[in-house]
């Protein structure tokens, strides 16, 4: 599903050099929930990153669903990824002057999706991560589990096979961070999505199929 190959990643600027990535090769298998853990600075962010094709590698190839995206331009790259990823980021990032229906409707308005499908398809995933009581409310007016839970419906609404989540309970408290992982759960085992986790979390690391560790830009174990 997922496959990184010999990728590096190193930021330079004119008197630093740093190594974010060394020599990754990792692959990921259709439906598998997988965990990356490390300490901060190792890396994980910037591998989530490229491996959802929102930054580009220095070196190294990635191949989703098949499909080698290392050559495609901008806007190839930004259908890809509308149409088989969805991302989940520790700090929400909802849109504050939208709506909870609005803001997870949002991947859909890239798409030539009519308003009335747009909205039906919104209340379905609503349903789904428990939030159907809230879709007029604004994003000041949840709390952060309910907000996270809003960028979940906002990352599956347009059916991608693959969710990367970047620390997605690393804002919250641990009920409100329990209740956003059965949903991750739930979206795995029931739905068959493929789930790229960074965690700081060994409790959560151990409910997920496999952990990789990473340590200075290295995959480690
Ligand atoms: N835009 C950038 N320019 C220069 N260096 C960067 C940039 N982004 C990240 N880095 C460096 O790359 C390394 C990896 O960063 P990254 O954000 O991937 O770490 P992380 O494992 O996600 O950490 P955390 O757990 O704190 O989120 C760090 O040393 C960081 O300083
Ligand atoms: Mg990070």
């Amino acid at each position: 599903m997922i496959k990184l190959t010999e990728l590096n990643k190193i930021y330079r600027t004119d008197e630093i050099e740093t190594i974010a990535l060394e020599n990754v090769n990792l692959e990921v298998q259709k439906g598998e929930f997988l965990s990356i853990m490390g300490p901060s600075g190792c890396g994980k962010s910037t591998l989530l990153n490229i491996m959802g094709l929102l930054d580009a590698p220095t070196s190294g190839k990635i191949e989703i669903n098949g499909i080698q995206t290392i050559n495609m331009k901008d806007k190839e790259l930004a259908q890809f990824r509308n149409q088989k990823l969805g991302f989940v980021f520790q700090s929400f990032h909802l849109i504050n002057s939208l709506n909870v229906i609005d803001n997870v409707e949002l991947p859909l308005l890239y798409r030539k999706v009519s308003s009335s499908e747009r909205k039906k398809r919104a209340q379905e995933v609503l349903e789904k991560v428990g939030l159907s009581h809230r879709m007029r409310h604004f994003p000041t007016q949840l709390s952060g589990g309910q907000c996270q839970r809003v960028a979940i419906a906002r990352a599956i609404i347009g059916n991608p096979d693959i969710i990367l989540a970047d620390e997605p309970t690393g804002n919250l408290d641990s009920k409100m961070g329990a209740e956003v992982m059965d949903i991750l759960h739930k979206l795995n085992k029931e739905d068959g999505r493929t789930i790229v986790m960074v965690t700081h979390d060994e409790r959560q690391a151990k409910q997920t199929a496999r952990t990789v560790r990473f340590f200075d830009g290295r995959q480690i174990q």
